[in-house]
């Protein structure tokens, strides 16, 4: 193991009916609030009229800011860190998904910096202090209500990018399941996906001696691959929907990170195909990673065989490295098929025309990926074979 700090601030109030909890949380950290939500699907769902009602209840000063985009892009940040400014706001309500709480850490760091937000989303700038943010979960994928991370879009320099810090990180969330019945089935699939690709970019490390590490994430596999087929064929189950909202906050809320060089490749070679064709995060995410996983196999295929054997149940009785891997890999994308989620990039009418673009993008340091590191060609080679 590495060593390693380990910090995390944010407060979970998970389970039915906890979104009371906003009257006694809120007013801890302020009470000139910006309420930022998506496109309409809480207004749809009625837990916007429920959360006005609980603001209303403590007497909050209320800004709204709606239209989030799945992806969010720097533009609304951009508005956002206007509206605090203008109306001299102390407090940030995120209510939606991880795009809804990624965009309001980037408001919260951005409104405490004199400079260019995007500053701050590529890193040139570190984040020193941030507005207090709380959110209102709506959606099991990102686990960004327990992380200080944030992806934001540059739609105008097709550019998407990440950062975090210890003080983007949601100083409470609440976790109602109920409130992700309305979740379609084909972004349920999406955030299913999404949820095991954590685990597998934690798993998928460059270290020594993490056992315990690697369990906890094949514990997470197993639950998500067992509950998930149930799940997108009842999308208003309470069992099944808690259980994948527990696994998606702890599959990326740095618990599996504890310690170890992580990978992320798939996720920066995603975050490039979304930043050029706006796709949505889950479903890239199904298309690449067996294909990046079949790259790193002919290298190194250890890692693969475990998790084959480990929760795939694959037997390795008599068989190679290889062949153990290979079946691992087509285990894995035939499970994401099997509930819906799409395998080429031709699902979403992407050919080869901005390979050579989406690759450069991707490349956020001269190498991506802690497990194998990726050079261009790498990430281009994964990339056609997706097509
Ligand atoms: O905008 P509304 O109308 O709310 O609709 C949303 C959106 O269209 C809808 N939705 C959300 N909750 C719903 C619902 N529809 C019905 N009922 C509900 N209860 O779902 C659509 C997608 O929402 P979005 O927030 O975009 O999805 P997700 O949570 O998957 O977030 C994706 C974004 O998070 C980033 C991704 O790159 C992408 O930009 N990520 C953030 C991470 C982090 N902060 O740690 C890590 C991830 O790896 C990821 O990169
Ligand atoms: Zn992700």
């Amino acid at each position: 193991m590495e060593n390693f700090q380990y910090h995390n601030p944010t407060k979970l109030l998970f389970g039915k009916g906890q979104l009371d909890a906003l009257k006694t949380e809120i007013p801890l950290y302020g009470k000139r609030v910006l309420l930022l939500y998506g496109g309409g699907s809480i207004k749809r769902s009625g837990l916007y009229d429920n959360v006005m009602t609980l603001l209303r209840e403590i007497d909050a000063f209320t800004v709204e800011l709606n239209g989030v985009e799945p992806n969010p892009r720097l533009t609304t940040v951009n508005k956002g860190i206007q509206l605090i400014k203008e109306n001299n706001l102390d407090f940030i309500l995120a209510v939606g998904g991880g795009s809804v709480i990624d965009c309001a850490k980037a408001i919260a760091a951005g409104s405490h910096y004199g400079g260019d937000v995007w500053d701050i989303v590529t890193k040139k700038t570190p984040v020193t202090s941030a507005l207090p943010i709380g959110t209102v979960l709506t959606l099991a994928a990102t686990g960004s209500e327990m992380n200080g991370g944030s992806v934001i879009t540059n739609w105008d320099a097709q550019d998407k990018r990440s950062f975090g810090s210890i003080h983007t990180f949601p100083k409470f969330s609440v976790l109602d399941p109920e409130l992700t019945f309305s979740v379609p089935r084909d972004q349920t699939v999406y955030g299913i996906v999404d949820i095991m690709s954590h685990v597998l970019e934690q798993y998928f490390h460059a270290s020594t001696n993490a056992p315990l590490q690697e369990r906890i994430g094949e514990s997470i596999l197993r639950t998500v691959i067992e509950i998930a087929p149930k799940l997108v064929n009842n999308l208003e189950n309470y069992s099944y929907r808690e259980v994948m909202m527990l696994n998606g906050t702890f599959a990326l809320n740095g618990t599996l990170s504890m310690g170890v060089k992580t990978d992320w490749a798939t996720h920066m070679i995603e975050h490039a195909v979304s930043a050029v064709h706006d796709i949505p995060h889950g479903g890239g995410l199904a298309i690449l990673l067996p294909h990046w996983m079949a790259h790193v196999a002919k290298q190194k295929p250890e890692k693969v065989v475990q998790l084959g054997v480990r929760v795939f149940d694959i037997d390795s009785e008599g068989k190679t490295a290889m062949e153990v891997a290979n079946e691992t890999i087509a285990t894995l994308r035939s499970f994401w098929n099997s509930i819906g989620a799409p395998s080429t990039l031709a699902d979403y009418e992407i050919d080869d025309k901005e390979l050579e673009l989406m690759s450069e993008r991707a490349m956020v340091a001269t190498t991506i990926g802690g497990y194998i590191p990726l050079k261009q060609e790498d990430v281009k080679a994964i990339l056609r074979n997706a097509l």
